[in-house]
């Protein structure tokens, strides 16, 4: 029979956190749910609109730096299990300002560590079946050149504040598996994509340019690789580690599924063009394409090898590149409302500093 869990979410107001609790509730209504998010810039509870409070689902607006807040919600609930998600999650917003990526994604991972610990260690709550999975990157592995794939033996090498924050957030996590017997589990994904993704990242940033008429903004020169997965296949595999991972042991997940971004910019175009025509210019939206100075630091490629996942856990992905973009673009344009609240003043002014007046 199914565990019944109380599970703490961090970040499920996030672009995959949201992604997440969807799947949760629908797949596992039977569990205990809190959404603990801090409603940052990034954070919005239309991600989870539907959703409903109720013994089963409960919202927390808390910084997870806030050890007093965090201590509170651990002795007022019977959380087994930790699925922390919550981060700073750009790497450009990183380099611009470093600081909130080291108090949330570092400190903040630290205080999580701390409140489990504490309560798990203590009479009565420690039940053999405790989780704490930490949600994590590829990215910590560096860039990769033409060859190889990054493992879970691969060194890390993290080459951006983003990154290097993230690093030290899983070695914080398995010091506390190997100091304290804390049952983590850490899963290393590569880039997600898909409903509910704010748009400072990649494709929904050019949805949403192309379908303004806005430039497409493509750094240095187009040719950097990421591999991409579809959000919904993120989050089947994140609920497999959760339930069938083995504690101190990380899980790479990735879609197998190489691009370059300028792969990625062109099929978005067509896809657009096929499903709304061409623009009064009548050019393709491909002609939008600009290629403007490159990110500090860019990693050139990532490709990750999912062979622990698929042969441990059965996990592999379901939904094709081609077939997810489709989707992803539909979503996009069938939640216009959701992209205009998010684009708000913050956003425009962000988009000012990143890309000037394209
Ligand atoms: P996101 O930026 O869309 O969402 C982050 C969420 O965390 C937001 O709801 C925000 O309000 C919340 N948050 C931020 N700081 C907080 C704090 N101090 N306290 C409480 N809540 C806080 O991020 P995402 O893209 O959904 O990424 C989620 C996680 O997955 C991150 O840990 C990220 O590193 C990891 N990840 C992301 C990707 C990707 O492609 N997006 C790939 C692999 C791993
Ligand atoms: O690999 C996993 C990581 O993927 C996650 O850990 C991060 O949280 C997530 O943001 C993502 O990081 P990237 O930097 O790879 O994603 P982003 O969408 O910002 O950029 C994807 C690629 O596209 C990257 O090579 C930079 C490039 N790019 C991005 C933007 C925003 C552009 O060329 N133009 C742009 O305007």
């Amino acid at each position: 029979m199914q565990k019944t869990r109380t599970v703490l979410v961090t970040g499920g107001c996030g672009f995959i956190g949201a992604n997440f609790v969807r799947l949760l509730r629908a797949k596992r209504p039977e569990w205990r749910l809190i959404n603990l998010d801090k409603l940052t810039y990034a954070g919005n509870l239309n991600n989870l609109t539907g959703i409903a409070e109720g013994p089963e689902y409960r919202f927390v607006r808390a910084d997870i730096g806030d050890a007093a807040a965090i201590e509170e919600l651990f002795a007022a609930e019977p959380i087994d299990t930790v699925v922390h998600f919550a981060a700073e999650s750009h790497v450009d917003r990183s380099i611009t300002g470093p600081a909130a990526f080291i108090a949330t994604n570092i400190n903040g991972t630290f205080t999580l560590l701390e409140a489990a610990r504490k309560s798990w260690s203590g009479a009565g709550r420690q039940d053999g079946d405790s989780r704490f999975l930490h949600i994590s990157t590829d990215e910590v592995y560096g860039s990769l050149g033409a060859e190889g794939y990054f493992r879970e033996t691969t060194a890390y090498d993290p080459r951006s504040p983003y990154s290097a924050s993230k690093a030290a957030s899983d070695h914080l996590v398995n010091a506390y598996f190997h100091t304290y017997g804390l049952p983590t589990l850490i899963t290393n994904c590569s880039n997600n994509y898909g409903p509910y993704q704010f748009p400072e990242k990649l494709i929904p940033l050019i949805i949403h340019n192309a379908l303004h008429g806005r430039s497409l903004p493509v750094y240095g020169d187009g040719r950097n690789i990421r591999d991409w997965l579809y959000v919904g296949d993120h989050c089947e595999a994140v609920l497999e580690v959760l339930e069938r991972g083995v504690p101190g042991r990380s899980y790479n997940i990735g879609g197998n599924n190489e691009k370059m971004n300028i792969e990625v910019v062109t099929l978005v175009c067509d896809i657009l063009d096929r499903r709304l025509g061409l623009p009064a210019t009548g050019m393709t939206r491909r002609s939008l394409i600009t290629f403007v100075k490159d990110r500090l630091g860019h990693d050139r490629r990532y490709a990750i090898d999912a062979t622990r996942i698929r042969e441990e856990l059965g996990w592999q992905p379901q939904v094709g590149f081609e077939q997810g973009i489709e989707m992803t673009v539909d979503w996009y344009l069938a939640n216009q409302e959701w992209v205009a609240a998010v684009v708000d003043g913050s956003y425009q002014e962000y988009y000012r500093t990143m890309y000037g007046g394209n």
